[in-house]
């Protein structure tokens, strides 16, 4: 009997810079997923708490995005990645909120990967999960999401290089609190405007070259297209701030960590345009209260969640989560 275990993540800071290689400040929290059960047969059945239909997937599946329920998609393409050579049939749990921005999918990804016998570290899971999560999605997303589930340290955020995909422990001071409150706007959109913000900072690297190799915005000059100056600005900029902001954690200097996040907001509505007005308005309202050091949205954006991180006790809503171990058998 296998139990494979992955916590959800969620972005403290570094919003659309993990596709160019750039720096995130995500960590891992304490809701996960669990995926228990045993090798064996000829194909990967899973059956879930939260799903009414059953995932079965063939061990030579080729083509992910059409295996049914939807949910199966992301065991789809894990097994496809992975290509176990014994199938496996087993159960999923979870404490996650499913498509609520906690990357419900990359933890569910990272333990299937684990239940069906990947061998390897941190780095190597991620980076098979991340292919599974593309092939699954159609989305060219980053490493993010299923490195965060990966290597999560238990009290700490996770300064991730994304180009080295060196991962950096940085400790989150006691008495702040994080918390992740929906928008009631889900992120439909997301697919098609994520891939299209991919394309703009792809095409801005022609023109300047790597854009994690920045740290001046003067060097963005050359960039005629207003529309794609502004994007290349805001990932400059928001490298810069994630430095500043594990700078400022490990400081223990919440009101400039705070700082930064309202700052990181504001370039991801007004550079990169991938806020909305229910994001907007529900970190509008959350500054409001005192004891909020900062909120941004958090993840890909158009829809889904705010993070905010304040004085202990000061916010009722949404879901208070702490940073947790990586995933494990
Ligand atoms: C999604 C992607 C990540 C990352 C974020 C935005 O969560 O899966 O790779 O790009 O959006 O920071």
């Amino acid at each position: 009997m296998v139990t494979a275990v992955a916590p959800g993540r969620v972005n403290l800071i570094g919003d659309h810079t993990d596709t160019t290689g750039g720096l995130v400040l995500p960590m891992a929290v304490d809701l996960v997923t669990t995926v228990t059960g045993e090798a064996g047969g000829h194909e990967v059945v899973l059956t879930s708490d939260t799903e009414a239909q059953s995932a079965r997937v063939p061990l030579l599946v080729t083509d992910p995005t059409a295996v049914t329920p939807g949910w199966a998609r992301y065991v789809a393409g894990v097994v496809a990645e992975l290509k176990p050579t014994t199938g496996f049939r087993g159960h999923i749990t979870t404490t996650l909120p499913v498509g609520a921005g906690l990357s419900s999918s990359a933890a569910l990804e990272v333990a299937v990967a684990l239940a069906l016998g990947f061998e390897g570290d941190a780095v190597a899971l991620a980076r098979l999960t991340q292919r599974a999560e593309q092939r699954s999605s159609g989305v060219p997303c980053g490493i993010m999401d299923q490195l965060a589930s990966a290597a999560g340290v238990a009290g700490h955020a996770l300064l991730i290089d994304c180009h080295s995909l060196s991962v950096t422990p940085v400790p989150v001071p006691d008495d702040g609190e994080i918390r992740v409150i929906h928008s009631g706007q889900s992120r439909e959109l997301a697919t098609s405007a994520y891939a299209d913000r991919a394309d703009a900072v792809h095409a801005v690297e022609q023109i300047v070259g790597p854009l994690r190799l920045i740290d001046d915005v003067d060097a963005l000059g050359g960039i005629r297209d207003a529309t794609l100056a502004r994007r290349a600005r805001h990932v400059v900029t928001e490298n810069a701030r994630v430095r500043r902001a594990a700078d400022a954690l490990a400081a223990g200097d919440l009101g400039l960590m705070g700082r930064l996040m309202v700052e990181s907001h504001r370039s991801l509505r007004e550079d990169f345009e991938v806020s909305t007005h229910a994001l907007d308005h529900l970190v509008t309202r959350l500054l409001q209260t005192p004891g909020v050091y900062g909120a941004r949205l958090t993840g890909a954006g158009f829809g889904g969640c705010v993070v905010a991180l304040t004085r202990p006790g000061v916010l009722n809503e949404g879901w208070r989560v702490t940073p947790s171990t990586g995933a494990h058998c």
